[in-house]
């Protein structure tokens, strides 16, 4: 008889693919799968990913310059472009100073833990990113979550007394519903209590200008707005604007700008490029958010409900299952939609995430409603 003896490696191996089976049964397992259909499902809204200028802008930066940075921006990796293109992207979004990271998940990961510590109180929304909730975890900071969209309970929360600091962070167009947060309430309400806010606009930038703190004139009244680069703007990175102070205390202290390697100097130029077309090419975001409306619209008409306002509409259907079927009824009808699951979402709230992009025919959206109703009554 041979005995087989298994390695820790194998042994380790059984026990994710076990793992791996369980989540299968509970229709929670994610796989790959690349674009094919009409795109109702990128954060590209506004088309400019596949934009000739973005394009032709960042082959001319890779010409002309090193493919790679070199290293962290604080060594060799820092290069004319980012200080230009953070000028830039300051007086864009209307704020003194901006730092660029690598990504929006960078950016959030590194802000708080910079800034916040185990004396001070963070109010996070129920349903902020999973990168705002991991930036407060890494801080230490004592965490209230509030209700979504609960400005009594952030009055409640900061009312809260022994806090050095108390910071309130939301974001302004939530990911997965489509909806806003009151920015204007929360900002009145961080005042009252001597608060500091700090907006994530991710899913804002290029739809409502650099965002709704902007497009609500509040940039004094917050202490930093997260943009990113990767969805409206068609690229990648973000940057966080706020005072000049902040700037150069994540220079010194947020650990994803510190210890990583700069972005790709091209990154700059495809930036550049997407603000000149944002300037350009207005009608891309007013398209955007008129499509958006017409989507919701037609969902309505078709019997569905439609919350939220943004280009981001959730096709809430519940359980795990019920959304990969509704995923799978409308790629077979040519869309490319996918489910989204917990823990993306709460547990019994798997949906579609449709988001409405300026390059989607009006009429290609009527018919996904038409579709979406079908499968759904
Ligand atoms: C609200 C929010 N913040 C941050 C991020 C992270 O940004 P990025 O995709 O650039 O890492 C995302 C995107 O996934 C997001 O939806």
């Amino acid at each position: 008889v041979s005995l087989a003896v298994r390695s820790p490696r194998q042994d380790f191996e059984a026990e994710l693919s076990a793992e791996l089976w369980d989540l299968s049964a509970r229709w929670l397992r994610r796989g790959l799968r690349l674009p094919a259909g009409i795109d109702l499902v990128s954060n590209d809204y506004l088309g400019l990913a596949g934009h000739p200028a973005l394009r032709e802008r960042m082959r001319e930066a890779l010409l002309e310059g090193p493919a790679g940075s070199g290293g962290s921006r604080l060594l060799r990796g820092h290069h004319a472009a980012f200080d230009r293109i953070e000028e830039r992207l300051a007086a864009f979004s209307g704020q003194p100073a901006a730092l660029l990271f690598g990504s929006g998940w960078a950016a959030n990961l590194g802000l708080l833990p910079a800034i916040a510590g185990r004396d001070d109180l963070v109010l996070s929304d129920a349903l902020n990113h999973a990168s705002l909730i991991d930036g407060v975890r890494l801080s230490g900071a004592r965490r209230i979550v509030y209700p979504h969209l609960d400005v009594q309970a952030v009055r409640d929360g900061l009312r809260q007394g022994g806090a050095r600091r108390r910071f309130v962070v939301t974001e302004s167009v939530f990911s997965m519903d489509g909806d806003l947060a009151p920015l204007r309430e929360l900002a009145e309400a961080a005042e009252e209590h001597g608060a500091l806010l700090i907006v994530d606009e991710a899913h804002a930038t290029g739809l409502y200008g650099s965002g709704r703190v902007e497009a609500l004139g509040l940039q004094q009244r917050v202490l930093a707005s997260v943009h990113t680069g990767g969805k409206a703007l068609g690229c990648a990175g973000a940057w966080v604007a706020g005072p000049a102070a902040l700037r150069d205390t994540l220079l010194q202290r947020a650990r994803s700008f510190v210890f990583s390697t700069a972005p790709l100097p091209a990154l700059c130029a495809g930036l550049d490029a997407a603000l000149d077309v944002l300037a350009a090419e207005p009608w891309r975001a007013v398209e955007c958010l008129r499509k958006a409306g017409l989507l919701r619209g037609a969902l309505r008409e078709a019997g569905l409900t439609a919350p939220g306002e943004a280009p981001i509409v959730p096709l809430v259907v519940g359980g795990n299952a019920a959304a990969l079927a509704l995923q799978d009824a409308l790629q077979a009808e040519g869309f490319d939609v996918r489910a989204i699951r917990p823990p993306t979402v709460p547990e019994g709230t798997a949906r579609l995430r449709l988001t409405v992009r300026t390059p989607v025919a009006d009429a290609d959206l009527l018919r996904l409603a038409g579709a979406a109703g079908r499968s759904l009554r």
